[in-house]
């Protein structure tokens, strides 16, 4: 027997995936700047079950989240590694997918890079991944290595319209949401503008504190970025007050209990020492009165 699930349905049981991403660099950041600043939104259904940042049992040097959905379990969308890795996922919306049940869950792409089982360098595991792409859904990938040298940034999407090559990405702010790079949502580019001021403002390691509340408050910014014929075109089925409540960096639709479940921002210092923070929706979730709770985690990258 078959069950017909609408299509984003189906999908949305596959991946776990983080929908806003805000990301600094600086390669050889003055003493008392950091040399990563990240900031980040993960959108979700509530009911699906999700653990907190923690490090991994079997991969110790990991920190990041993990989906614990029935045959997805362990796929992240969002990991460190003290290796000096780490991996983001984002998925891209409203692009034709032929048949999503025959696709390989992405969040494997996450974990993969930031174990580096098969030790792998940062370009091998890109041109696997580049010429596996067609098995799955699309996505955004980002994916960076710091060492004490350098710390490198690269972009690759497998959605239709994209460079089929994974792309060297400069130092300073950017931002990625669940559109193609070339084509960001507004509320992308408003929020990468917000997050350049807070980071030109408060990006000293002495700001830390305020740094972050400042970096949370745009992670809670919900204004709504319109129009946007971007986010119009990618939420073709949707009705205009669906898209309208999408179209902020802050999702909240808790009448589908759906929207903006988890909060992450990582640091590292010129020294190598990092931040991982999080903020996420304590289980089971209450979807017009959540409760968050936090969760912090330091660690040193080895080559740093
Ligand atoms: C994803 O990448 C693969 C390999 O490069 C390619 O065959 C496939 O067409 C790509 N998918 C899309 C949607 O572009
Ligand atoms: C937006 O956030 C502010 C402050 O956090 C809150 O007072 C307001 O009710 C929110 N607006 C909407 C539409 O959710
Ligand atoms: C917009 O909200 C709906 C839930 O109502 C969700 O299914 C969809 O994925 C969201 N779209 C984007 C681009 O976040
Ligand atoms: C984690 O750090 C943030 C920012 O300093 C703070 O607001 C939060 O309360 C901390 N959480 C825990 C559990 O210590």
């Amino acid at each position: 027997m078959h069950v017909f699930l609408p299509l984003s349905a189906r999908c949305l049981k596959v991946i776990p995936v983080m929908c806003i991403l805000f990301l600094h660099t600086d390669n050889s950041p003055a003493p008392n700047k950091f040399r990563l600043i990240l900031a980040s939104n993960r959108d979700e259904y509530y009911q699906r079950p999700t653990q907190q940042a923690h490090f991994w049992d079997k991969d110790p040097t990991v920190v990041g989240g993990r989906d614990l959905e029935p045959g997805r379990e362990g796929g992240s969308w969002l990991a460190l590694s003290t290796q000096g890795r780490i991996a983001v996922l984002l998925n891209v919306k409203g692009e034709n997918i032929q048949d999503p049940s025959q696709n390989t869950g992405r969040g494997f792409i996450v974990a993969d890079f930031v174990t580096n089982k098969q030790h792998e360098t940062h370009e091998e595991y890109l041109e696997k991944l580049s010429k596996n792409g067609h098995k799955y859904n699309p996505f955004n990938f980002i994916s960076i290595v710091i060492s004490s040298k350098e710390i490198k940034v690269q972009q690759y999407s497998n959605a239709s319209g994209c460079k089929s090559q994974p792309e060297n990405v400069g130092s300073g702010a950017r931002g990625w949401g669940n559109s193609i790079p070339d084509r960001p949502f507004c509320k992308v580019n408003a929020g990468i503008s917000r997050f350049k001021d807070i980071v030109e403002a408060y990006g000293k390691t002495e700001d830390k504190s305020i740094l972050v509340q400042e970096l949370l408050s745009l992670l809670k910014w919900n204004k709504s970025h319109l129009p946007d014929p971007e986010l119009r075109r990618r939420l073709i089925n949707q009705t205009p007050s669906i898209v309208e409540k999408n179209s902020t960096v802050f999702v909240n639709i808790p009448e589908q209990g759906y929207g903006t479940r988890t909060h992450s921002i990582i640091l590292i210092d010129g020294q190598g020492k990092v931040d991982f923070m999080e903020w996420t929706m304590k289980e089971p979730i209450d979807p017009f009165n959540p409760t968050w709770i936090s969760v912090n985690h330091t660690c040193q990258l080895e080559e740093c």
